[in-house]
């Protein structure tokens, strides 16, 4: 376990660390080394289960006297770390179903009593399917979509609840509402797999009260829980919900529900406890509500509502009307002649239904769905409809926001709160490719190429953790990374699964960009043997040649010339692609094997890269440095992964430049060249070059689909066309990130904030202003605190605001001027007269 030290604990300082157990205080002292960050190994014996541990620092600066007060206690408490100490086993319920068809969810419930004053409690709590637990009527955490989906065989995460305000002493029931999820119900395309992890549905719950005497309780799921139906008759994640309000006891999870025969005791299942882990990152929550921008209503009565933002979540409508009136509402992220375009969800149908009670006003939201949509029909509304009737809920992973950035240009400013939006949509306990139609998959390229985006704009290192961490358990053993993760057995379309590149890289690739932005080493440790799988066995499949020339590769996906109808087939050797991600990954390796200390494998991998980049040249680059295909994709990948000789370096980013200015500065990449054409451009001399990429606004460009509205990255150049129709390809979401790791280029080199050594303890201060960009401001909270940098144009260069936090150094390098240390602190320098200095 470690602890990062509290931010003012910079360079050449001392700690102590105090850590107060059962066991004793323990106290540690140190010496903070240079700038490094600090984190602190957990001293001798390991925690155990449910141990409770207050952890103070105190600091002595150099040359005080006396250190710093303790700082304010931190306390952890371990979960439940010992399989043996688990006792709960699934429950679900007993009667028939049929597998193969649609099935009513259950609820599970059990009272108990409490003879005693309770001290505390806690509820440690998973599922088989997706849960929501109730305390006496009252909701315990806020969580959405709990558990989560991992591998689950090997991997089911539990959540950890105080619950100790939810119980009385007396009479008590704990009942939990459940649903089929990434566990039972339908995913995946092509009409999707049943049952992919097993046909139970059931709650996994171990609530442990310790009463003020000091006594306990433990009461687990069990063969002693009752099993009941519910108001929820249908529930999935791409179906949407149907829920009969008729249906509704509002007293079933408290002691004075009324005993029915509905409720009849559980079947138990199994669940290995060893395989029950904690998470380690935040749950999915709402973080916001929107509210409709226009609700109209239609001819027919229907209502259109417009939330003016294409977002993931859910509505909640709040109404009153009569017994057995049925509302429907279906979801789209676009329009076409004024109805919802729903083609591009393919088989997800994305309703959800509410049958009205007659009881009174009600407020409903469905519990185990999410639809991306940014327009919702809503049909059989009685009465008038409000506007307050009706909220957007969003839902994504509850990350911490870290990153921020803004220029002189609206257009681009939009772009960059796309790629915010895109990013919230999809990072919903995975990873997704998109969040609306029949697939929501943890698409490995996706994200590599996104990754450098996302871990700037917020904290979601562990996150990613915990899906590197299932990557990981779905590698092959032959080192095949799945296209996607979790993988769904037996998905026709992509078995068996096979080798490729970009895709595959996650490996290598992701955990580098990890450790860069987030400082810290044991992630790279975790999943070296992942790493170095994957490219050993590039590189057996590549052999003596080091060109991995065979087999099924994606190539530069979505390239615009490629057809609708075969997005693979793009201009760029796809054999091409394959090599240049084998140099680049063996690259990677080497550095991430130099940095845990593995000497023997850091050389192997450094020859190997070198090796690979060496064949590359031989078989995909003239002596002139033009590329055999001659597309801006071969030149990016050639260019930003450091793959030629410096000759031909130059000749490569002229014919790029020329490629790029050839088609008017409109977009000719797909999902591989895109991250890394701008890069390319910049580090050979075509910054012009890359901004008029980047401010271009015909079709296509990052520029296109905001002026058509777009408030998401969309999948495709041009999911919707020019005159207003949709991309007739099957690939049409509104809401992928891919496109969108430009950003990552807009933060660096627009903005100018680049991490120069792992958790930015060093940075680089670079902005390179262009395409009549005026001022630009960025800012990142990097572990060690707030790096910040806002520029603008002056008459004769450029005045720049900069934040560099304690702990931290940072090297300016404003254009024409030489290159300036900055320590901690608020700097303000002037390039004009840097560079007169200089002279
Ligand atoms: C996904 C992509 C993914 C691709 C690869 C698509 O269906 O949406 O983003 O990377 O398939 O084939």
């Amino acid at each position: 376990m470690t602890w990062t030290l509290p931010p003012g604990c910079g360079f050449q300082e001392a700690y102590e660390l105090r850590l107060d157990r059962d066991a004793g205080t323990v106290l540690r002292t140190g010496r903070v080394q240079g700038p490094d960050h600090v984190l602190v190994a957990w001293p001798g014996e390991p925690l155990i289960s449910r141990e409770r541990v207050t952890v103070r620092v105190r600091v002595w600066s150099a040359g005080a006297e006396e250190p710093s007060a303790w700082s304010e206690p931190s306390v952890v408490e371990a979960g439940l770390l010992e399989p043996a100490h688990w006792q709960a086993v699934p429950v679900g319920a007993d009667w028939d179903e049929d597998p193969q068809a649609e099935r009513r969810p259950a609820r599970v419930r059990k009272d108990f009593r409490l003879d005693r004053p309770v001290a505390h409690a806690r509820l440690y709590v998973s599922a088989h399917g997706l849960y929501e637990v109730e305390i006496n009527g009252r909701r315990v955490g806020d969580e959405a979509l709990a558990p989560g989906w991992t591998v689950y065989p090997h991997r089911l995460r539990y959540r950890t609840h105080d619950v100790t305000g939810h119980l009385a002493q007396g009479a008590n029931t704990i009942g939990a509402w459940l649903g089929d999820g990434w566990y039972r119900g339908v995913y995946g395309f092509d009409g999707g797999t049943r049952n992919i992890y097993g046909t139970d549905q059931s709650l996994i719950a171990q609530l442990e009260v310790v009463y003020d005497d000091g006594t306990t309780l433990v009461l687990a799921t069990d063969g002693t829980w009752t099993a009941g139906p519910g108001p929820i008759l249908t529930s999935g994640l791409y179906a949407g919900e149907t829920y009969d309000a008729r249906l509704h006891d509002p007293d079933w999870s408290t002691p004075s529900h009324a005993d029915s025969a509905d409720w009849t005791p559980v079947r138990t299942h199994t669940r290995d406890p060893a395989t029950l882990v904690a998470p380690s990152g935040p749950p999915v929550r709402c973080t916001e509500e929107v509210p409709p921008a226009t609700v109209t209503r239609l001819d027919d009565g229907r209502h259109l509502l417009d939330f003016g933002q294409n977002l993931v979540g859910r509505l909640r409508l709040t109404v009153d009307g009569p017994e057995g009136a049925k509302i429907t509402i279906r979801h789209a992220e676009v329009l076409q002649g004024g109805e919802l375009a729903t083609r591009p969800l393919r088989e997800a149908s994305a309703t959800d239904t509410l049958i009205l009670s007659g009881q009174g006003p009600l407020t409903w939201e469905p519990r185990f769905t999410l639809h991306g949509f940014r327009y919702a029909e809503i049909t059989g509304w009685p009465g008038k409809m409000t506007p307050d009737s009706v909220t957007a809920r969003v839902y994504h992973t509850d990350m911490r926001r870290t990153g921020w950035f803004e220029c002189s240009n609206p257009l681009i400013n939009r772009l960059h709160e796309n790629v915010v939006w895109s990013m919230r949509g999809n990072f919903v306990d995975i990873p997704t490719d998109c969040p609306q139609r029949d697939e929501r998959l943890g698409w490995t390229g996706d994200l590599q190429v996104f990754a450098p985006t996302a871990s700037y704009l917020y904290d979601c290192v562990g996150m990613l953790d915990s899906w590197l961490t299932d990557v990981a358990l779905e590698q092959l053993p032959d080192g095949t990374i799945p296209w996607y993760v979790p993988v769904i057995p037996g998905e026709p379309m992509w078995t068996p699964i096979q080798p490729g590149a970009a895709w595959g890289d996650v490996a290598t690739l992701t955990p580098w960009t990890l450790y860069q932005r987030f400082g810290d080493p044991g992630l790279l440790r975790r999943h070296y043997p992942m790493a170095k799988a994957w490219v050993d066995l590039v590189e057996r499949l590549a052999g003596p040649s080091r060109l991995w020339d065979t087999g099924f590769q994606l190539g530069d996906w979505l390239d615009p010339a490629a057809p609708p109808d075969d997005p693979a087939a793009g201009r760029t050797d796809r054999y091409l692609v394959a090599t240049a991600y084998f140099a680049h990954s063996a690259h990677h390796l080497a550095l991430t094997a130099a940095e845990l200390g593995e000497a023997r494998d850091a050389e192997h991998y450094r020859v190997l890269a070198q090796e690979t980049a060496d064949a590359f040249r031989r078989r995909y680059v003239t002596a002139s440095g033009h590329m055999t295909s001659d597309s801006p994709t071969a030149y990016a990948l050639a260019l930003a992964f450091g793959l030629l000789t410096q000759q031909q370096r130059q000749a490569a980013g002229d014919r790029l430049a020329q490629l790029v200015l050839d088609d008017d500065a409109r977009i000719a990449t797909g999902f591989v060249g895109t991250p890394l054409i701008c890069d390319a451009l910049t580090e050979s001399g075509h910054l012009d070059v890359a901004y008029r990429l980047l401010t271009q606004t015909e079709c296509p460009s990052w520029l296109y689909p905001v002026t058509m509205g777009a408030t998401t990255i969309w999948e495709r150049w041009d999911s919707m066309r020019p005159d207003g129709t949709l991309n007739p390809g099957g690939m049409t979401s509104f809401n992928h990130y891919a496109l969108g790791a430009v950003a990552d280029w807009l933060h660096r080199v627009v903005g100018g904030i680049t991490a120069t050594a792992p958790g930015y303890r060093e940075v680089a201060l670079r902005p390179r202003p262009g395409g009549g960009i005026t001022w630009a401001r960025t800012r990142h909270d990097t572990p060690y605190g707030t790096v910040s940098l806002a520029w603008e144009t002056t008459d004769s260069g450029l005045t720049v605001h900069a934040e560099v936090p304690e702990g931290c150094r940072a090297t300016a390098e404003l254009p024409g001027c030489p290159p300036v240390l900055l320590g901690p602190g608020h700097h303000v320098l002037d390039s004009t007269e840097l560079a007169a200095r200089a002279a």
